[in-house]
């Protein structure tokens, strides 16, 4: 496929776990390859729900998705499974094997891939992922920042088109999501495509330009990052807060009177350059 060929296609995409009680209600999204989002939502806002009809792990939504332009559906779903690596929110969900070693060569035994093939892409993603002290190790007494770096290795390790990353930094520690986003960004530059869930707008790697706002099973906003920031009133429906850096930013504007800007911060370098242009050369 080329890259401006649509990798996912949701159309009308509704879902009810229990009859008149729509989870989903007329979900469409359309994400080209190599795209990076985030997706946005409260707690209970759908966004779990909405991967796992990706993959058609719940039964009978209606509408229509496709993957690569095949549609979803028991028929072709083994086939799209194998481009898709999913990182569950709760990593409990996802490792089922009695070792780390075992998580990691189970997903790409199943793709066909075995013996020196096999052992060399172990090798590498327990170098890419620095977790030699663990690759021994019992999975069941992995703690759970360690269950949810293990079950991000094994998707890793089947190396899929698409990842879908429920809530991937949660209950990680600082160095742990600096190390995350190494590895999304070169993700991101061998033209992965990458969807990622949060509630928190503070962790969003920069290279993600594009976010997908869900509120009670509806998209609320689907743009750019930095235009969301302006929209307070959605930010406010959805229960998300801004950026620490960018609230921050806001009180500095009201309380030194400076230029309304457009574009929020989103690290502290930014930061540090917008206040260069627009703060202390103002105060001067
Ligand atoms: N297996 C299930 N059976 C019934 N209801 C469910 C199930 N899983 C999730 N829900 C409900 O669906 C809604 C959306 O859940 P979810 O997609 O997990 O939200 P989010 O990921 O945005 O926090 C919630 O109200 C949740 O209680
Ligand atoms: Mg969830």
């Amino acid at each position: 496929m080329t890259d401006d060929e649509l990798q996912i296609n949701v159309k009308d995409l509704h879902f009810s776990f229990f009859p008149h009680q729509e989870i989903l209600k007329a979900i469409n999204l359309e994400v080209k390859k190599g795209e990076s989002i985030v997706i946005l939502g409260e707690n209970g806002s759908g966004k779990s729900t909405f991967f796992l009809n990706l993959l058609n792990l719940l039964p009978n939504f209606s509408g229509e998705i496709q993957i690569n332009g095949k549609e979803v559906n028991r028929k072709n779903e083994r086939e799209i499974r194998k481009k898709i690596g999913i990182m569950f929110q709760n990593p409990n969900d996802q490792l089922f094997l009695p070792t780390v070693q075992q998580e990691l060569e189970f997903g790409p035994s199943n793709l066909g891939i075995n013996g020196n093939e096999l052992k060399s892409r172990i090798t590498q993603v327990i170098d890419t992922l620095k977790i030699q002290n663990q690759i021994d190790k019992k999975t069941f007494h992995l703690s759970y920042g360690e269950k949810k770096k293990i079950a991000f290795a094994s998707i890793f390790a089947m190396d899929p088109e698409i990842y879908l990353l429920d809530e991937p930094y949660a209950n990680l520690d600082p160095q742990t999501k600096k190390e995350f986003s190494e590895i999304l960004i070169s993700l991101h530059q061998n033209n992965k495509t990458i969807l990622i869930i949060s509630h928190d707008l503070n962790n969003i790697p920069k290279f993600i330009k594009r976010a997908v706002v869900i509120h009670q099973g509806e998209i609320l906003f689907d743009g750019l990052i930095n235009n969301l920031y302006n929209k307070m009133e959605i930010l406010q429906k959805a229960n998300l807060d801004l950026p620490i850096l960018s609230m921050l930013y806001l009180k500095l504007m009201d309380d030194f009177h400076l230029e309304k800007i457009l574009n929020f911060p989103r690290d502290v370098d930014d930061f540090l350059e917008l206040f260069n242009k627009n703060g202390i050369k103002n105060q001067e």
